[in-house]
């Protein structure tokens, strides 16, 4: 059994779909079910026995503890998070809790359950924490990639919050010895992306014929991965990553926004072309991201060299795949634009936004 959190969101979700097709091992999904996480994500696992979910917050100390009391994990997957940026911006708290206090809370509760296991049970155990590469900070035209050696730098919120939680697993390990790896990945892209972030947005815009916002000149750099290329990399690295080890995560897939909207628009004009003319004309360039990070960018050699992991998908073949998926589910679209979703476009957008 392992335990996964925040498994009802982006990553989470797929990362528990893809581990539940390829491992026969359970899997009980912690979740608070925040306006990101979504059960329509694993309605296919309906009746799955393998697949035990939990509403909760990892924030609730006794809720964790019984737990890991109840199903014994082996390892945990830690992905529960606030995650958007804009948001962060416009009020961090629940970035705080949720990420730094929330991450507290599951290591002292993992801790004592650890130490109170057998031998055998204690060398085997995993705590795998999913990091972000945002913590490194921001990246010049000419810098190299960020390495697992890069100085922390985190310039947002969300960046701030999830820095302070690497710190705390790295601390747990160096001070208790809890087995930790953690792992930093670059922007994800795929099925089941909550369309607040830029490349479901701006599907889901342009397919309703509603302005695709790009922030000051769109020319800030972005390094893609297709979300299943990082399931798999999460599974490699729970296997056989280094105990006390980072791994950097990542698709060499270096773009601007203004390339991804762009080949967005392309996608579409092939493959639901509008009467009213190409996509591209929906582009509207809106007031920049406070502190907007010019340039992110992920050597992932220390992977590819350790553990063997390489991405499966290009860019062009990824987000194909990802604005196909949007075409084929216009129901799970329907479902995710809530009352809340309208009301966080209409905050964040003004004007510009879809009503
Ligand atoms: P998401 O926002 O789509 O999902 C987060 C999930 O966590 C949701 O299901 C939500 O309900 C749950 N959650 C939030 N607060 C919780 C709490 N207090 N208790 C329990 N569950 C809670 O996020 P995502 O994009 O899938 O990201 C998952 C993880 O991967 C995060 O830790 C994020 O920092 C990291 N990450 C994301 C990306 C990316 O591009 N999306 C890249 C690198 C790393
Ligand atoms: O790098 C990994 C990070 O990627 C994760 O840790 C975060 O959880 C995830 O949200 C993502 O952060 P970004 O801020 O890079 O993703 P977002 O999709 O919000 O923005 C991508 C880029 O597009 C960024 O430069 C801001 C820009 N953007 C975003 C939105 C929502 C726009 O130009 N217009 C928009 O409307």
């Amino acid at each position: 059994m392992i335990l996964v959190t925040g498994g009802a969101g982006f990553i989470g979700s797929n990362f528990v779909l893809d581990w539940l097709a390829c491992r026969d091992e359970p899997v009980v999904n912690l979740d608070l079910l925040t306006y990101a996480g979504n059960l329509g994500n694993l309605v296919s696992l309906r009746g799955n026995s393998r697949h035990v979910f939990v509403q909760g917050d990892v924030c609730d100390a006794a809720l964790v503890r019984r737990l890991l009391v109840e199903y014994r994990p082996r390892a945990v997957v830690h992905l529960a998070a606030e995650t958007h940026v804009d948001r962060s911006i416009q009020d961090a708290a629940a970035f705080v809790r949720t990420n730094v206090t929330g991450t507290y809370v599951l290591l002292e509760a993992v801790r004592d359950y650890w130490q109170a296991l057998g031998a055998t049970e204690r060398e085997a155990f995993r705590f795998h924490h999913v990091s972000t590469d945002e913590v490194y900070g921001s990246l010049g035209p000419e810098d190299a990639p960020f390495t697992e050696d890069h100085p922390y730098q985190p310039n947002s919120p969300y960046s701030a919050s999830k820095a302070a939680s690497d710190h705390l697993v790295r601390a747990w390990h160096h001070t208790y010895g809890l087995p930790v790896v953690t792992t930093h990945c670059s922007n994800n892209y795929g099925p089941y992306h909550f369309p607040e972030k830029l490349i479901p947005l701006a599907i889901v815009n342009a397919l309703a014929g509603k302005p695709l916002p790009l922030y000051g000149d769109g020319l800030n750099v972005r390094d893609w991965l297709y979300v299943k290329d990082h399931c798999a990399a999460l599974r490699l690295v729970l296997e056989r990553g280094r105990v006390g080890q980072t791994y950097n995560i990542g698709g060499w897939n270096e773009k601007t926004n203004l390339e991804i909207v762009r080949t967005i628009c392309r996608l579409l004009d092939e493959l639901r072309p509008d009467a009213a003319g190409p996509h591209e004309r929906l582009i509207t360039f809106v007031a920049d991201r406070p502190g907007h990070d010019r340039r992110y960018a992920i050597d992932a050699r220390k992977i590819e060299r350790e553990l063997g992991w390489r991405p499966a998908e290009t860019f062009e073949t990824g987000i194909r795949k990802t604005v196909q998926w949007y075409l084929d589910h216009p129901e799970w679209v329907a479902q995710v634009q809530s009352g809340a979703y309208r009301q966080w476009i209409a905050t964040q957008y003004g004007r510009v936004g879809p009503a």
